[in-house]
């Protein structure tokens, strides 16, 4: 899209990718995304901060062709992985002089996965700066937002602080600036809910890292930049600790309505005695959206019929997910419903053993189920009130 100043010598290359429907071949992109590449321009060195995903490098040749850039001297690879890094190949071979910087895991990368030459980097240490004329650069090292490698550029002057994936959000949008807060801080969530969950010690020591920084704009790679970096750092002090709402997600299956049934009925019993029910049918719903209830929540039951004596492989793979995610959950139980037995129990203890939860004595239930059945299911939502209320949820 077009060239969008953010400050004076500073401008936005954002490359909007409208109708990308999943990213990293997983999470569903209702809003689409972006790749937020950066121009700064010192009195003495032209800088490029993140480059874009490799499927818009000709947009972003565009954009620097706008900007009519007779040189760029440094190429800042925040983060190593192809959406931000995949165009550097290109720019390089358009500005011959130009090194790109990075930190030492940082290069290794590059090397490996984009093949940058030896004799094209600038190797930058954890708070190092670089004076580029009248604009200071500050590198700090913010890793394990998913990757190792990936840090910060703090620009003095400007007081900015250009960030990558840490405070991004999945949104292709024409604002420049969050205009739609609510909008933007859902597609953030849902992009932390990705990939960042599993990382919440490093999250919130990098939250840490940069909290006496004197800085009023947070420019991410992804989505919008923020005018109110509040907002954002609010949601991740929030996303990131170890508190827990009071929200039971519920990922079922059904196969011929008994899975349904109890569920629904269960539904029912936890929402009567108050807690947020959120239920997310694996066969059609969408996986980031359970993605992002599972940051926030602090139970989880698995609903799933037996198939061939184990789960539905459909089940297994939420459940699979979960267990990648490893979110805060603090507990977790499972409604189950079989006709001749199977290892329900067993299989979906296995496929969860990462989570540090306390669980809760499952209900299985034999065909479509009892009065008596249900009130099997009454006593897991009261048995779920319970706990909650033990950690005053
Ligand atoms: Fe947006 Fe980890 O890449």
């Amino acid at each position: 899209m077009a060239v969008q100043k953010v400050k004076e010598g500073i401008f936005s290359l954002r490359s909007n990718d409208w109708d990308r429907t999943l990213f990293d071949e997983l999470i569903p992109l209702p809003d689409g995304t972006s790749y937020n590449a950066y121009v700064i321009m010192g009195k003495n060195k032209v800088t490029l901060v993140d480059t874009v995903d490799p499927r818009k490098t000709e947009e972003l040749i565009q954009d620097i062709k706008a900007l009519n850039l007779k040189k760029i001297d440094y190429i800042v690879s925040q983060h190593s992985e192809q959406d931000h890094s995949g165009s550097i190949p290109e720019i390089l071979k358009m500005y011959p002089t130009a090194k790109v910087v990075t930190n030492k895991k940082g290069k290794e990368f590059l090397t490996e996965l984009i093949k940058v030459p030896e004799d094209r980097f600038l190797v930058i240490d954890d708070m190092g700066t670089m004076d580029i004329g009248g604009k200071t650069l500050k590198f700090i090292f913010t890793p394990w937002v998913h990757w190792p490698e990936t840090f910060s550029t703090y620009l003095a002057e400007d007081k900015i602080l250009f960030t990558c994936d840490f405070f991004g959000a999945h949104i292709a949008t024409n604002d420049l600036f969050v205009k739609d807060e609510g909008k933007v801080m859902e597609a953030a969530k849902r992009y932390y809910s990705e990939i960042m969950v599993p990382f919440r010690t490093s999250i919130r020591s990098n939250l840490q890292k940069i909290k006496d920084l004197d800085f009023e704009i947070i420019a991410p790679s992804h989505g919008c930049v923020y005018q109110n970096p509040k907002i954002i750092i609010d949601a991740y002090n929030d996303w990131s600790s170890e508190n827990v709402k009071n929200i039971v997600v519920i990922p079922y299956l059904s196969m011929h309505g008994s899975i349904q049934k109890f569920v629904n009925h269960f539904i029912r019993k936890l929402q009567e005695k108050g807690i947020d029910a959120r239920p997310f049918d694996v066969v059609t719903a969408d996986i980031g959206n359970m993605a992002m209830a599972l940051v926030d929540a602090a139970t989880i039951v698995i609903a799933s019929p037996t198939m061939l004596g184990g789960v539905h492989p459909k089940i297994a793979y939420a459940a699979y997910l979960t267990n990648l995610l490893r979110p805060k959950a603090k507990f977790a139980s499972i409604i189950g419903s079989y006709d001749w037995g199977g290892r329900e129990v067993d299989v979906l203890g296995k496929l969860l053993e990462n989570l540090k939860v306390e669980m809760i004595q499952p209900v299985l239930i034999k065909g479509d189920g009892t009065e008596e059945d249900l009130k099997g299911i009454d006593d897991l939502a009261e048995q779920i009130y319970q706990k909650h209320r033990s950690i005053n949820l």
